[in-house]
């Protein structure tokens, strides 16, 4: 096996623990500096903001983040891929940037509507709740994204994670052999949010199939592994533990719930495929409340995502348990949500006097109300 380069090329700006000096702690601070010229001032208690969060303490590689915000498997760009990035839009200043799901072969998706409504940016304007999409993973296969995709990946100067799926556990196993000995990511998240073909169940419904998925990647890989779950359970607790006893270094929580919109006037469903996955504001509350019990079962970080649309809903999984949070439909409607939701958080924590990121993470206050 090879292990990662403790120097890999991060975007220049993602530590990793052993060199955790404070000359790069600066550069963090930079990095992050909004750009704007009526951003406040990144002064807070005297002292520098500090947004960078460690995503994998737990691995020996570590996975350092200039801070918190990433963008969402899947909708990195109007294809996954980075389709609509405009080179004035500096990745740079994000967290990490997710690409979209790659499985063992290609898939050419599912039939079209594959989301609803037809322009998230109207809907959001419009107040909408509802998010639908049933995109059925259309992807070039991992041989195709690490080949054609993947040589880019290093230029986007941001740490950028792989998102894999299997049909299998071998499956999982099989691909993440695959990534190594290749460049261009830092860490790889585990979509397991799709069936096992085996058992005809969810990966991530049932705790021995993430235990065993998250296992078979782990003996192929030293990279950080990032567990990402699904909504739709009874309990996240033990699969959340699932995750983290077979050795994920993070989880993400979550993927969208499954979900049927039917237009009354034609009788027919929104999306092509009849049911899809809900994502956008009506899954934020339901993720921030599997991130607030994920977080307190584990020892692992817990990455929040689901329905983040500015700065206060990332701060909302924060203070529920979360170490990073993903953004995913804002991307949709528009491309540069992630940059306004970073300047968000960092006026959050400037306003109120809050140097470190990390001192917001699970900071709700449950006390009894006066
Ligand atoms: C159009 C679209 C495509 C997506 N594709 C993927 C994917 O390939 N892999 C994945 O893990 N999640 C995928 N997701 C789920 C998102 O990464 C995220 O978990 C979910 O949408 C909740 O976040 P949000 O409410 O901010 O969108 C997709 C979501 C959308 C809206």
């Amino acid at each position: 096996m090879n292990p990662p380069d403790k120097h890999a090329y991060h975007g220049g700006r993602v530590v990793l623990a052993a060199d955790n000096s404070p000359t790069l702690r600066a550069e963090f601070q930079m990095a992050t500096s909004p750009t704007a010229s009526d951003q406040p001032s990144l002064q807070a208690n005297n002292g520098t903001l500090d947004l960078s969060v460690d995503l994998a303490p737990r691995n020996l590689y570590h996975l350092w983040l200039t801070n918190p915000v990433m963008v969402a498997s899947g909708t990195f760009g109007y294809d996954g891929y980075g389709r609509g990035i405009t080179p004035d839009m500096d990745l740079g200043r994000l967290g990490a940037v997710i690409p979209k799901t790659v499985t063992r072969l290609p898939r050419a998706g599912n039939p079209e509507p594959r989301w609803s409504p037809i322009s998230y940016r109207q809907a959001i304007e419009d107040g909408e709740c509802i998010f639908l999409n049933s995109i059925g993973l259309a992807n070039p296969g991992i041989e195709g994204a690490l080949e054609r995709e993947a040589p880019g990946w290093s230029a986007l100067n941001t740490t950028v994670l792989l998102s894999l799926s299997g049909e299998t556990v071998a499956q999982f196993g099989e691909m993440a052999a695959m990534t190594r000995g290749i460049s261009g990511f830092h860490g790889i998240e585990l979509n397991l949010s799709c069936p096992n073909i085996e058992y005809g169940s969810l990966f991530a419904h049932n705790p021995a199939l993430v235990a065993n998925a998250v296992s078979a990647v782990r003996e192929q890989t030293e990279l950080p592994v990032l567990a990402k779950l699904a909504p739709n359970v009874p309990d996240v607790v033990p699969i959340a533990q699932a995750a983290a006893n077979a050795g994920a270094d993070a989880l993400t929580i979550s993927n969208t719930i499954p979900a049927l919109q039917i237009d009354v006037q034609t009788r027919r469903p929104v999306l092509g495929a009849v049911t899809g996955g809900l994502s956008g504001p009506g899954l934020r509350p339901v993720a921030v409340a599997m991130v607030y019990r994920a977080a307190q079962a584990v020892d692992v970080p817990v990455i929040g995502v689901g329905g983040i649309f500015h700065g206060d809903h990332a701060v909302e999984f924060l203070l529920a348990g979360a170490t990073a949070v993903q953004i995913g439909s804002a991307n949709l409607a528009d491309l540069r949500a992630p940059f306004r939701i970073l300047d968000q958080l960092t006026s959050y924590m400037v306003e109120r006097g809050i140097s470190r990121v990390a001192d917001l993470t699970g900071a709700v206050d449950t006390g009894a109300r006066l």
